[in-house]
């Protein structure tokens, strides 16, 4: 029997790609969002990408009465739970409304969940949660802190969902603590556009690739790494989304949930990354070396043998492909605005 899911921030990037993933893994996916952080055409790209008519619900997870009646017309077996604010400076300049926004609308989509009898979800979890001081590479096992607001609800969230476990064992629940995801779907009809300047490296390195943008500053580069410049585990998005297939597949079969890392287990540097997107472009990308950014830490990259062993996941692309689906999707894109 097809198995029916709720996908809150579906039309978000990585939701987007998840969607995607599902509906090509065989489940019925319905997307809930209240498109805050994601195009409108995104449901139509999906549509063109898929072949299929989308079901979408404009909403907003923060709005109990609305969620009681999508439970009550849906008759879903589980939720993912992607919808929530991510940009880690503007929750240092708006701590309440991140509060409100990523611990609020778990509590409110948790309890009408439990309403509804609806005890199966996947939840966005963040390698924020290690805060910037674990030992590498981040086991799960790692004492968990973090270093702004937004990493703080994520460690929240967390908790909510530990103790909610612990009162109710009705209650699967899968915690995936994502790396850096970064590229697109291989169509170039979906993938990442931040408004305005980027401010994380893959984004901003395609501005500068695409001409947008003149040059792109390196944070730094007297960290202790090999190259003296921040190490981040990039994890190609398709990966990321295939990771949710098989953590649902996972609570179906085991009956019993996970808290995983999704990373590749390897880091790359900044001008690694940087020497990559210029390969996969044939563009030159202009770099000039910037003071450390507040809050980064030096390095970090997951140990990726926990998910393999519960759910047999290990990521299939590298940076290459990374680089080039993104620079795909990025040229499309600007392709799309010329016509
Ligand atoms: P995104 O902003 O592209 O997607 C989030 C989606 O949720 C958007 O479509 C937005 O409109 C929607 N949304 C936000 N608040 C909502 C609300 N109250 N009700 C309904 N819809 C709402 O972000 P993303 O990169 O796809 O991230 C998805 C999840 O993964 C988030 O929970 C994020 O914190 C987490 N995460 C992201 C990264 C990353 O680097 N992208 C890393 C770790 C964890
Ligand atoms: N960097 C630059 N120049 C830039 C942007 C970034 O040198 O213009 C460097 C950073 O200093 C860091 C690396 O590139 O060394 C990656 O930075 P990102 O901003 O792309 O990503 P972060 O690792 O800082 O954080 C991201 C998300 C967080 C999430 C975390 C772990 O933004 O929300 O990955 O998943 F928590």
């Amino acid at each position: 029997m097809t198995q029916r899911i709720l996908l809150t921030g579906g039309a978000g990037y990585i939701g987007s790609h998840t969607y995607a993933a599902l509906v090509e893994a065989g489940y019925e996916v319905v997307i809930l969002d209240n498109f805050s952080n994601s195009a409108r055409d995104v449901p139509d790209r999906l549509e063109l990408l898929l072949d299929r008519k989308i079901k979408v619900i404009e909403g907003d997870v923060l709005d109990r009465a609305m969620l009681d009646r999508v439970f009550a017309k849906h008759d879903f077996d589980a939720v993912v739970h992607f919808a929530a604010s991510k940009a880690v400076g503007e929750s240092v300049k708006e701590p309440l409304a991140y509060m409100q926004n990523n611990i609020g609308g778990l509590v409110t989509l948790m309890q009408a969940m439990q309403a509804a009898g609806v005890f199966r979800l996947v939840f966005s979890s963040s390698a924020s949660v290690y805060g910037n001081n674990a030992q590498l590479p981040i086991a799960e096992t790692a004492e968990r802190s973090y270093g702004n607001p937004y990493g703080h609800t994520k460690l929240v969230c967390e908790q909510i969902i530990e103790q909610t476990l612990a009162s109710d064992p009705r209650w699967a629940v899968g915690v995936l603590r994502y790396f850096n995801p970064v590229g697109a779907h291989p169509s170039g009809l979906i993938g990442e556009d931040p408004a305005g300047v980027p401010d994380n490296l893959m984004p901003y390195i395609a501005k500068v690739a695409g001409g947008e943008l003149p040059c792109i500053s390196i944070f730094g580069d007297d960290y202790p790494t090999p190259d003296g410049t921040g190490v981040r585990d990039y994890i190609h998005v398709c990966d990321l989304a295939d990771g949710h297939v098989l953590s649902l597949r996972s609570l179906f079969h085991e009956g019993k949930g996970h808290v995983v890392n999704l990373g590749t287990g390897r880091g790359y540097s900044v001008l690694e990354v940087i020497s990559a997107y210029a390969q996969a472009s044939g563009r030159d990308i202009p770099y000039l070396v910037a003071p450390r950014r507040p809050g980064d830490a030096a390095a970090t990259y997951a140990n990726p043998a926990l998910a393999k062993e519960m759910l047999g996941f290990s990521a299939r692309f590298d940076l290459g492909d990374m680089c080039r689906s993104s620079w795909e999707w990025v040229s499309t894109q600007a392709q799309s605005a010329d016509a």
